[in-house]
């Protein structure tokens, strides 16, 4: 098994990669399990120039020459992703904000279905709820539910109670993942069948056309998988009544 974890904190041997390298020791104690680091400081992924070309027409349309492919190729190698933030202002950091903005076409066309998600925040101790929420919304990346770590890491010596605390917490979250790792692809639950018939449906649209092009041949969901009939039969109604609340943003002639 290989984990990437990502660590958007600009400090190299902060809180962040500390918690996420106490995850890594405890993963490893369960099994064969192989991390490997991504800085986000350190990788050549400039910021987003808001030109839309991915989401529009194309990832490949995108203007930035930089690695962002060598690390969507990354993710796609690795079975498990660890992304680390240190809450900055009640949210993620810059770094993994961008790093999130620079992926924005997974939103439209997700892939990652392949790879589990574990999100980490660590805090001095607010914003963590805020952060993990976020963060967890990447699950419409493809990865399904991710499993979810938060610690707070107080600019005081610890007391011996919150580090039996931490301590504890890490572990157990690290051998959810640990279990999480060894799951196959699970069939879509509802919102998720929904998500996919929402993005098909609003595909056809044709104002999109690289979404238009990635759906036009998936008709079932975004890979083979069965849908029970139930699933099949409440879907259309509720788009139905999504797309009535969304009457006033149809687009006028
Ligand atoms: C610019 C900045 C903003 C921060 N904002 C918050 C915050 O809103 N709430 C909080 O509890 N801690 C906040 N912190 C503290 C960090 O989240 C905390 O120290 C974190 O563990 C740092 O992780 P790192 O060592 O991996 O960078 C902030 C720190 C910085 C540098």
């Amino acid at each position: 098994m290989k984990v990437l974890a990502i660590i958007g904190s600009p400090k190299k041997k902060g809180n962040s990669y500390n918690a996420t390298r106490e995850v890594e020791e405890r993963m490893k104690q369960l099994g064969n399990v192989e991390f490997e680091y991504l800085f986000l400081k350190d990788v050549d992924l400039k910021m987003c120039s808001g030109c839309f070309n991915c989401v529009k027409k194309g990832e490949e349309l995108c203007p930035i020459k930089d690695n962002r492919t060598e690390i969507e190729n990354k993710i796609f190698e690795s079975d498990g992703i660890i992304l680390a933030s240190p809450v900055y202002c009640e949210n993620v950091s810059g770094l993994m904000k961008n790093f999130i903005d620079r992926f924005s076409f997974v939103f439209h066309r997700p892939r990652f279905f392949d790879q589990k998600l574990m999100v980490l925040a660590t805090s001095a101790g607010g914003g963590l709820k805020e952060t993990l929420d976020y963060l967890k919304k990447l699950q419409i990346w493809g990865f399904g539910t991710p499993v979810e770590l938060s610690v707070a890491t107080p600019p005081w010596p610890h007391s011996d109670a919150l580090q039996e605390k931490n301590r504890k917490n890490i572990n157990k979250v690290a051998e959810k993942f640990y279990q999480k790792l060894q799951e196959g692809r699970p069939s879509p639950n509802f919102m998720q069948y929904m998500h996919f018939r929402f993005l098909k449906e609003t595909s056809k649209l044709g104002y999109l056309p690289a979404d238009l092009e990635f759906y036009k041949d998936k008709d079932v969901y975004f890979y083979d998988t069965k849908i029970s009939p139930l699933k099949k039969i409440f879907a259309p109604v509720i788009m139905k009544f999504a797309f009535f609340m969304m009457r006033d943003m149809e687009p006028k002639n």
